[in-house]
């Protein structure tokens, strides 16, 4: 029954993602519009010069984007993953895969498990991430994390925290005890790949971020509040029932938004990887958000509707537009590397001053303190 249950899930997801309105109201635009980058009319930079290239994982990405983790297990995943993972290696960019969870259940079948393989097969020159919930780890031993990671050749293993979306799952999970972190540390110990802390869309806050780094985490994906919305996607599987859908509309705006995420996770974890991710889907939010603490991002849904509902070239187009439209907007701000962008000026304006002063983070010494001084 369970079996059952998690090979349909995954595609039953991707259905409700390509099909209905999913998303958080309006991709905190105005919340992306209050932080300011200032124009520069004499960016003294060559814009043939410009460089978003970076480190991560041992590998050099052309740019700081991460195809985020989406899918895997049941078959009709293999062509989706094996997609995804050409758009990553043509344009240079680290990627994730969807939960492993059906390659435990389903350890013997190689129809599963080749449907993960495949992106390691096929994207041999980027970073590839791994992906377990974090409810999962009560039910697994090491051996079994390092045979899911050794597997599919992974770079980092992403442990994704969910609680609001399995909380309005029919099925779901919410075993996210104290025991979890206990768990991260052993396996920070013990694996020679570093761990990877995401949300999937309901984001980060000081508080998890400081159990979690306590813990010896060192990279965090934020997944905030901007863009897929999990507590709907729920709402529309068949399988809900007429509470958990009214449940799931009074928590629609639930959750932290990205850019707010992305401050709150600098300031728990200052020497941390940060990725910005929910809802950056656009170069101007991308850029934003790494001028305002993040080191990357990382995108999903826009990418799976566009390869599904269109074809390769226009989710390749669209990931291209990203880029180039990062470029010029570093251009504009006079940042010739993406390190650059944590030291152009920015302002700031409310919600954030009100919102970051209750919270015990001092505005005008965060942004000193990003901009090293
Ligand atoms: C179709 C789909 C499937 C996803 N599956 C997973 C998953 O298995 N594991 C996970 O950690 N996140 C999963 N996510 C969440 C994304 O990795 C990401 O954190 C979230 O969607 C926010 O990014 P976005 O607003 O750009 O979509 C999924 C997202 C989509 C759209």
């Amino acid at each position: 029954m369970e079996d059952e249950r998690i090979e349909h899930r995954k595609i039953e997801h991707i259905e409700v993602v390509l099909n209905y309105d999913v998303d958080f109201p309006d991709h905190c635009t105005s919340l992306y519009d209050s932080i300011i980058l200032i124009h520069q009319a004499y960016p003294s930079i060559k814009y043939e010069e410009i460089d978003l290239s970076v480190h991560f994982l041992g590998y050099k990405l052309s740019a700081p984007i991460i195809i985020e983790a989406m899918t895997g297990g049941h078959p009709d995943t293999y062509d989706i993953n094996e997609k995804l993972a050409e758009l990553a290696s043509e344009l240079g960019l680290a990627i994730g895969v969807g939960s492993q969870r059906p390659m435990i259940i389903y350890r013997n079948n190689d129809e599963v498990i080749k449907t993960y393989k495949v992106v390691r097969e096929i994207a041999e020159n980027v970073p590839l991430i791994g992906n377990i919930g974090a409810n999962t780890l009560h039910d697994l031993v090491l051996e079994d994390i390092e045979w899911l990671v050794k597997t599919i050749n992974a770079d980092a293993l992403a442990i994704h925290f969910n609680p609001a979306q399995e909380a309005i799952q029919p099925e779901g999970d919410l075993r996210f005890s104290e025991k979890i972190s206990e768990k991260i540390a052993e396996m920070l110990d013990l694996l020679d790949i570093p761990l990877i802390i995401k949300e999937v869309g309901n984001g980060l806050s000081m508080e998890t971020v400081s159990k979690l780094r306590s813990a010896g985490v060192r990279i965090f994906d934020v997944a905030g509040a901007c863009g897929t919305n999990w507590i709907l996607v729920e709402k529309y599987r068949k399988r809900t029932t007429p509470i958990k859908q009214a449940i799931a509309e009074l928590l629609a705006r639930w959750g932290i938004p990205t850019p707010i995420s992305v401050i709150e996770t600098r300031a728990a974890a200052p020497d941390s990887i940060i990725i910005a991710s929910g809802g950056v889907w656009d170069g101007l939010k991308a850029v934003k958000s790494i001028a305002i603490g993040a080191d990357m991002v990382g995108l999903a849904k826009p990418i799976i509707k566009k390869l599904l509902l269109e074809n390769y070239i226009s989710a390749k187009k669209y990931l291209e537009t990203i880029i180039e439209s990062m470029r010029i907007i570093m251009f504009l701000t006079g940042a010739r590397k993406i390190n650059d962008l944590h030291k152009i000026p920015i302002i700031l304006l409310e919600p954030y001053i009100t919102y970051l002063k209750t919270r015990g983070i001092n505005p005008e010494q965060y942004i000193k303190y990003l901009r090293g001084s």
